[in-house]
């Protein structure tokens, strides 16, 4: 779901003002100039997608069909004649008799097909859209320490920022390729278009402060290469983490199951 927090109070803020699309939202963080982060290797504005699943699960032809999540990730299971949903979230594909053949004559190994031709075809091509836009960040960064000045980077930068966008959208919705795939198919492609652009400009930059020989794109083939790449201190991370995992959860956890004796107390009566 896509949120940030907004301003002093921090109150939690949906960028709903206009709509939920990938290109309304965008428009909407750039009006109000706001970024999450600015990157190490371009230094361009970036902007993180939460988990924008709600969102584009809208535009696919299940939810304008009007579905809604549980019908597919909460199956019904019937007990003594009553009919209660399954309230533990996991994949339909688990259990392809209680969703999706709910509504489809189809055999189990055709939906499922269909789920996972999606998918692939996806995945291909933001796979393609990621290695676009990686190169654009590098060759910001060989731009940068060529010299080149802050005006001449402005549209670049602009372009990155809203190429990686793009690309986040489709990507951090994890259920975004089979719940809506053209609207994905179609935020992955203006990420390549985007990151194109950018680097049709980035090759006059870089020209004009006569970098000639071809960059050198470091081997980021696995997470870890990619993550030293970046400077990424793991280790610290994993400790954090760990600290984490150890002091703070178990405080949620017993805030949580006060929270609920409360509630199933609440139930048990009425
Ligand atoms: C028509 C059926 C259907 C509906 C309705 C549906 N989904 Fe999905 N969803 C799927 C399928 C199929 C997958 C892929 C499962 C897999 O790969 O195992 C998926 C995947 C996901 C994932 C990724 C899970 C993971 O572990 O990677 C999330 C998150 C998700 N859906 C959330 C939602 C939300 C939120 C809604 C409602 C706004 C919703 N889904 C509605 C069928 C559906
Ligand atoms: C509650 C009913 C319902 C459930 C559950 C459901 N579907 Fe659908 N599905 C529909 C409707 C309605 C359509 C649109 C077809 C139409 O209107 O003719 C559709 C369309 C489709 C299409 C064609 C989409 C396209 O790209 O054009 C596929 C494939 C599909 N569903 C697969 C699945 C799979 C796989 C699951 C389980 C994960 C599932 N459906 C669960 C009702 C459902």
């Amino acid at each position: 779901m896509e949120y940030y927090f907004k301003g002093d109070g921090k109150y939690l803020t949906f960028p709903w003002d206009k709509s939920s699309d990938v290109d309304s939202v965008e428009k909407y963080y750039d009006e109000i100039e706001f970024s999450d982060w600015k990157h190490g290797l371009s230094r361009a504005p970036m902007i993180k997608a939460q988990h924008p699943d709600f969102e584009i699960f809208k535009m696919g032809i299940h939810g304008q069909r009007g579905l809604a999540c549980a019908d597919c990730h909460m199956p019904y299971r019937s007990e003594g004649g009553v009919k209660y949903s399954d309230h533990h979230i996991q994949s339909p594909l688990n259990n392809i008799a209680n969703t999706c053949q709910v509504c489809h004559r189809e055999s189990e190994e055709t939906l499922r097909n269909n789920v996972y031709e999606r998918q692939k075809k996806v995945y291909f091509i933001r796979d393609k859209a990621e290695q676009m836009l990686v190169k654009a960040h590098i060759e910001a960064k060989a731009a940068w320490d060529a010299g080149a000045a802050e005006d001449e980077m402005k549209e670049v930068l602009k372009l990155i920022r809203h190429a990686q966008w793009r690309w986040d959208y489709a990507a951090a919705g994890h259920g975004n390729a089979f719940h809506a795939p053209l609207e994905t198919m179609r935020m992955l492609g203006t990420s390549m278009e985007k990151s194109q652009e950018a680097r049709l400009i980035l090759s006059r930059i870089l020209n004009k402060y006569g970098i000639k020989n071809p960059i050198i794109y470091p081997d980021i083939s696995t997470k870890a290469k990619a993550q030293k790449y970046i400077g990424l201190d793991i280790d610290k991370l994993k400790a954090e983490k760990l600290e984490f995992v150890k002091t703070i959860l178990p405080e949620w956890d017993k805030k949580a199951k006060e929270r609920e004796s409360k509630y199933t107390n609440k139930i048990l009566n009425n």
